[in-house]
């Protein structure tokens, strides 16, 4: 596929993940990075960005690529009510991907591009639908040789029924620890045992619990979880955060999702950012533009409650 080039195809599976949760799998042959993204339209109105959560090219045919996606306004409406082989169109897939250790490029910060994956122990942090890209990073992290032990994967969500992708990590023999505001059994948040569980509260929360030997924190999910974490990290911890922004062109012409003051890109310098970057950040957790470019404050809540 070439990437500005529109690709009109059938959706080939949809499982759903929970209630207002599910994936869509398209058979295409793209290799996509961890943290990229694709634009979707369904020609009904509009075109919107989703995450890329799993990918497949084998030998240049038969690849796949998947996106989680919540049902939240009329756009997310309309997807949940289509079927497999029903038509959408995508272009990219586009942004600036996750670090992999072994694979530093001009913008890795020094400490961490002579990381070597043997000694990488990431906590991998996502918040609603911010989880599923993680999981196409998990993936990979191993391939790149950090061992499924290093690796620790956080989900977060308002309920237990929230948490997604548990079954997707442990799958790959990452321990997955599931954050959730209530918890249907206040028992089974007892032991984080080798990080591993259940804990009735936030994501900040749960990483103060098993980021004790951790050497990066790759975020995802709404800015407020993020930025939440930030306290929690063992001090000079490096991290990357994958950011939203309000998206159109998606191509880095548009300007509609800039960064305030420096004018970062989230389509194209983004979506993942590495700390030095998200330092520099004035809208942080504090607010985004809409399409017509107004500010629009971030409500305080924590912890992928808004939108999980
Ligand atoms: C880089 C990126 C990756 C994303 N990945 C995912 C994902 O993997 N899964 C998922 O469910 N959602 C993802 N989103 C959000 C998704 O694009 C919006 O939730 C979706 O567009 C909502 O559309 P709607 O019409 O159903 O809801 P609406 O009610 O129209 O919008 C709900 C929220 O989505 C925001 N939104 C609407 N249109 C856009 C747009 N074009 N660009 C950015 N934000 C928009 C609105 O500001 C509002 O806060 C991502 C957004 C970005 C920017
Ligand atoms: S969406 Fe147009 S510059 Fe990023």
């Amino acid at each position: 596929m070439i990437k500005d080039k529109r690709t009109t195809l059938p959706i080939a599976r949809i499982v759903e993940e929970t209630e207002n949760v599910r994936t869509f799998t398209f058979r295409m042959d793209v290799k996509a990075a961890p943290g990229q993204f694709i634009m979707l339209t369904d020609f009904k109105g509009g075109e919107k960005p989703f995450s890329i959560s799993d990918n497949m090219l084998e030998d240049g045919k038969n690849g796949y690529l998947s996106v989680s996606i919540k049902r939240i306004g009329d756009f997310t409406r309309r997807l949940f009510d289509m079927k497999a082989g029903d038509i959408v169109s995508i272009r990219g897939p586009y942004g600036t991907p996750f670090f992999i250790p072994g694979k530093p490029d001009e913008k890795t910060p020094e400490v961490v591009s002579k990381i070597k994956p043997a000694d990488f122990r990431p906590v991998l942090c996502g918040g609603g639908f911010g989880l599923p890209p993680l999981y196409l990073l998990a993936k990979r992290l191993l391939e790149a040789g950090v061992p499924a032990k290093n690796i620790k994967a956080v989900g977060a969500g308002r309920s237990e029924a929230d948490l997604l992708f548990e079954q997707q990590f442990t799958g790959l023999g990452i321990p997955y620890t599931g954050a959730a505001e209530s918890l249907d059994d206040v028992s089974a948040a007892a032991s984080l045992e080798g990080g591993c569980g259940r804990i009735c509260g936030t994501a900040a929360e749960a990483l103060t619990e098993i980021a004790t030997e951790t050497n990066f924190v790759y975020a995802s999910g709404p800015d407020l979880m993020m930025k939440s974490l930030i306290p929690q990290m063992p001090q000079d911890t490096e991290y990357q955060f994958l950011f939203e922004r309000y998206m159109k062109c998606a191509i880095g012409i548009c300007g509609s999702c800039a960064t305030d003051p420096g004018g970062i890109r989230i389509c194209k310098e983004g979506p993942a950012l590495w700390r030095h970057q998200v330092e520099q950040l004035e809208d942080f957790g504090v607010y985004r533009r809409t399409a017509s470019g107004a500010i629009e404050l971030f409500e305080n809540r924590l912890a992928g409650r808004d939108r999980a």
